[in-house]
Order: structure tokens, then C-alpha cells, then sequence
């Protein structure tokens, strides 16, 4: 809007003065009768919506996704149907427990939620910079997550909490070292790579499945902030990161990820299962690239800012329930238990109808009988609205896109697999991976807030270091200078 243009109410009728409130007198007091005073005050009381539970701090960008490998004999998925296909896409980057004006170079995993707008409705992918999590049960993610928030009483963040709840959560190791590590402070959102993290599948045209792992490989190259560096900078410019993609595509230098697949039948998990006795679907651990080698798919590029960050990076809504016909879900629980959480945390974070809003609108036809609601935009019309019952005999099998049955295994019941699952090897080889300056970061890294813990729960986790690996406990130990 220019400065000269008439400003109305928001009904549409022109706005007389918007500078002097109607008042009785030139003193005052006010009119009730200056609506339109009434209407602003009123708007602006209203502005914020809530906040995400977790992921309040991000940046996005719409961009494009264009195949460059064949995997239409993995998947039906209509995005991939041929070489060189584009489909447009819109991706948002996050820290995870701050706050909306929370610093972007806290230590913490970044969210790198991606949507694609394909043919046949909206695929999300909402990952992580990691390829594994903290936990593998949904049910423990509140509490989780409470530790990573501030402490009720003292409003502040709490190192005896997250390590209250890591060391009884052996499980997070593998995730706790890699938080700690220099990926937990990357330079930015355009310098790290991104994992759809949890096992997904793909169905192909025969209706066969196959398990897989979506990894987004960072064209850029991986770039870390040192743990000096990421505190510095988050009193400088704690909108770093939003600086630097804003800035980026802003001046046409488009950041791209190479999109790649692990691959898995269900025999060929079974096996692995089998030989490694890590459980394929359990988010904490990975799939090694050794055992199942990244195939190439296609490009990721972001190549277009958004024009208003509330209406499209606020309000955008990601789910990972959003999976389109030639892809499906599979047993992980963690991501069993995100199919419920998404949606619902949206329906109330943005409304009844967030789907109605552009950046959360299919790009394709979409129908069906879901009728009003607060703010119903897309409200079918004359449509009927309701749907008739199909004939005896006409449901789908399977899963109904064509997909097999999912075969079950075991009873119901609830099931903890602490004591005999692995949860050690996997954090030990991340370790083991590190060259030495990085593993004296690593400790370094760690033995700050471990210095703020008490002995029960230190001796706690110091075990789980040595467990990992003898070399990483003694590094701890020594960065905080205890024998
Ligand atoms: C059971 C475990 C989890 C639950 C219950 C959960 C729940 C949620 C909820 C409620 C939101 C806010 C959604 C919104 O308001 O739009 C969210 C955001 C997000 N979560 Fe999770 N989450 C879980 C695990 C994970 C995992 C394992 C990952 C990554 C692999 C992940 C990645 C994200 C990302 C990237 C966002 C931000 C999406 C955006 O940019 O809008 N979450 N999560």
C-alpha cells in the first residue's frame, strides 16, 4: 500500500482521518463512535496467534524440487514420474525449543520441514538436521520436551532437567552426541544437511513396498559455528540465520540440497534386524550408509522469499501425515504418534480451516465434505455435502492407494525395550567418527552444562559415555577436570 493510497475500515469504507482520534473537545474525552479507532485498537489486540509448541523460531522460502533420477519402479509417486519434473515446494528451517524471538544459533537440532505441491495433493516432509531423535516413543515427547523448555518455578532453562531426563533415556545418547557435537551450532540453515529421519515407504505401480530414509545432502558444504561463535552471535544478530537465507535468495544465490533415498525391502531389514539386532523402525538409530547406500533422486532449490512471514511462514502448517499415493507410513511409533500431533496442534494453533490458506492450500482439485467452521474460505459451493455409501464389494484393499496389507507381528501391549535393546554402538561409531579436535569439542561442549548437574545424575550419564565408548567417557571426564 503507498502512503498516499486511501486507507479504509476493514469493511471497505474510507477512513476519514487516521491520524486524530474523534474526541469531546479538543481535550477529550473519546467517542465510542470512532469505530474505526475501535476497529485498529481492536485488530491489533488480536495479531498473534500462539506460538508452535516447539519449532517457534523459523524461516522459510517456497522453492522448487526437480527429479534427476528415475525411481518410478520404488514409487507411483506422480512427482517423480519423469526425469527433469518440477514440482514447487515451500521449506521452513527452525530451532527447536526457543522461543519466536529466541536466538537462530542456539544449541539445538533445526527443524527442516518441507512441503511439495505435487499433482495429488500436498507431501510434507518434516525432518530434522539430524537423522535420528531422543527418544522412539511418542509418549515421552511432552516430557522431553519439558526439559527443553524453562523450568516452571525459575523461568529458566535448566541443565538438571535435560540431564535428569537424557540420563534415564539412554536412548538419547546417540542424539545427545550429536547435539553436542558442532552440528548442534550450525552456521545458518543453508550450510547443514536435512533427514526426513524416520523410516517412511514408497509403493510402485505393482503395489510392492519398500522401507525408506530421505536424506538432503547440503550444496553449500556443511558449515558449523564454534560454541564461542554461536554465543557471541546470539547477542549480535540472534536473526542470523534469517539473515543469511533471507539475504541469499534475495540476491539470486539460490541454496540447493541433493536429494538421496536409502532403500530397504522388508526381507532386507529383517536381515539387518537380525545381524545388527537394532530394530529398523526405532528413530534413535540409523540406517548405516554401508549397509544401505544413498541413491540419488533429484535437486531441492529455494529460490523465492516470501512476502508476508506471517501469513506464510507463521501460518504454514506441516504434516507428516501429508503423504501422497505412492508413499505411505510404517510402524516407527515415533512417527506413528506425529501422525496424530500435527494436525491437531493446527487446528488449534491456526484454525479449523488452516488448510484454506494459501501456503497450506493444495495446488491441485480437492474436494470433500467438510463444511464451515470458523473462517470457512473454500466452503464447496452447492456442493452436496455429504457422500453417499459406495456399493457392497467396491472398498479398496490394503491400505486403499493401491498399497499391500501391513503384515502385524506380536500382541498388543506395551512394551520397553530399555535393558535389552542396544542403545550404545550406534552413539559410540558417531563418536568414533569425530577427528580428535572435534571429540575435545564434543567433551567440551558437554562438560559445561554437566559441570551444573549433581553427582547422581553426572555419575549417571558419565556411564552412558563409557558405555558408548571408553575414550568418550574419559574426554568428558577430563574436560571437567575430574578423575
Ligand atoms: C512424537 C514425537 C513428536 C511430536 C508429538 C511432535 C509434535 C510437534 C508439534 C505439535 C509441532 C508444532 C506443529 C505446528 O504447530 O505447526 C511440531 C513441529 C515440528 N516438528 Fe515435531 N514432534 C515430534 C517429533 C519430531 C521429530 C522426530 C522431528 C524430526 C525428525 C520433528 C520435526 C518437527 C519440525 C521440523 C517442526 C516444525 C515444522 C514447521 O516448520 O512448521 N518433530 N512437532
Amino acid at each position: 500500500m503507498s502512503q498516499d493510497q486511501q486507507i479504509t475500515t476493514a469493511s471497505g469504507i474510507p477512513v476519514a482521518d487516521n491520524q486524530n482520534s474523534i474526541s469531546a473537545g479538543p481535550r477529550g474525552p473519546l467517542l465510542l463512535q470512532d469505530f474505526h479507532l475501535i476497529e485498529k485498537l481492536q485488530h491489533f489486540n488480536r495479531e498473534r496467534i500462539p506460538e508452535r509448541v516447539v519449532h517457534a523460531k523459523g524461516s522459510g522460502a517456497y522453492g522448487t524440487f526437480t527429479v534427476t533420477h528415475d525411481i518410478g519402479h520404488l514409487t507411483k509417486a506422480k512427482l517423480f514420474s519423469d526425469i527433469g519434473k518440477q514440482t514447487a515446494t515451500f521449506a521452513r528451517f527452525s530451532t527447536v525449543g526457543g522461543e519466536r524471538g529466541s536466538a537462530d544459533t542456539e544449541r539445538d537440532p533445526r527443524g527442516f520441514a518441507l512441503r511439495f505441491y505435487t499433482e495429488e495433493g500436498n507431501w510434507d516432509l518434516v525432518g530434522n538436521n539430524t537423522p535420528m531423535f531422543f527418544i522412539k516413543d511418542p509418549i515421552k515427547f511432552p516430557d522431553f520436551i519439558h526439559t527443553q523448555k524453562r523450568c516452571p518455578r525459575s523461568n529458566l532453562k535448566s541443565p538438571t532437567m535435560m540431564f535428569d531426563f537424557w540420563s534415564k533415556a539412554p536412548e538419547s545418547l546417540h542424539q545427545v552426541t550429536m547435539l553436542f557435537s558442532d552440528r548442534g551450532t550450525p552456521d545458518g540453515y543453508r550450510h547443514m544437511d536435512g533427514f526426513g529421519s524416520h523410516t517412511y515407504s514408497l509403493i510402485n505401480a505393482a503395489g510392492e513396498r519398500v522401507y525408506v530414509k530421505w536424506h538432503f545432502k547440503t550444496r553449500q558444504g556443511i558449515k558449523n559455528l564454534s560454541a564461542a561463535d554461536a554465543a557471541r552471535i546470539a547477542g549480535e544478530d540472534p536473526d542470523y540465520a534469517q539473515r543469511d537465507l533471507f539475504g541469499a535468495i534475495e540476491r539470486g544465490d539460490f541454496p540447493q540440497w541433493e536429494v538421496r533415498l536409502q532403500v530397504a525391502t522388508e526381507q532386507q531389514l529383517d536381515d539387518w534386524e537380525a545381524r545388527t539386532g537394532w530394530n529398523p523402525f526405532d528413530l534413535t538409530k540409523v540406517w548405516p550408509h554401508r549397509d544401505f547406500p544413498l541413491q540419488p533422486v533429484g535437486i531441492f532449490e529455494l529460490n523465492r522469499n516470501p512476502d508476508n512471514y506471517h501469513a506464510e511462514v507463521e501460518q504454514v502448517a506441516f504434516s507428516p501425515a501429508n503423504a501422497v499415493p505412492g508413499m505411505g507410513y510404517s510402524p516407527d511409533k515415533m512417527l506413528q504418534g506425529r501422525l496424530f500431533a500435527y494436525h491437531d496442534a493446527q487446528l488449534y494453533r491456526v484454525g479449523t480451516n488452516h488448510q484454506h490458506l494459501p501456503v497450506n492450500a493444495p495446488r491441485c482439485p480437492m474436494h470433500n465434505q467438510q463444511r464451515d467452521g470458523t473462517m470457512a474460505v473454500h466452503n464447496g459451493g452447492a456442493a452436496q455435502n455429504y457422500a453417499t455409501v459406495n456399493a457392497v464389494g467396491s472398498a479398496p484393499r490394503g491400505m486403499g492407494h493401491g498399497e499391500p496389507e501391513l503384515g502385524l507381528r506380536g500382541g498388543a501391549g506395551r512394551f520397553d525395550g530399555r535393558g535389552m535393546e542396544d542403545d550404545y554402538t550406534q552413539a559410540g561409531n558417531l563418536f568414533r567418527l569425530l577427528t580428535p579436535q572435534e571429540k575435545l569439542n564434543l567433551c567440551a561442549n558437554l562438560a559445561g552444562p554437566l559441570s551444573q548437574v549433581d553427582d547422581e545424575i553426572l555419575q549417571r550419564q558419565l556411564a552412558h559415555f563409557d558405555k558408548a565408548d571408553t575414550a568418550y567417557g574419559a574426554g568428558v571426564r577430563d574436560a571437567l577436570n575430574i578423575k
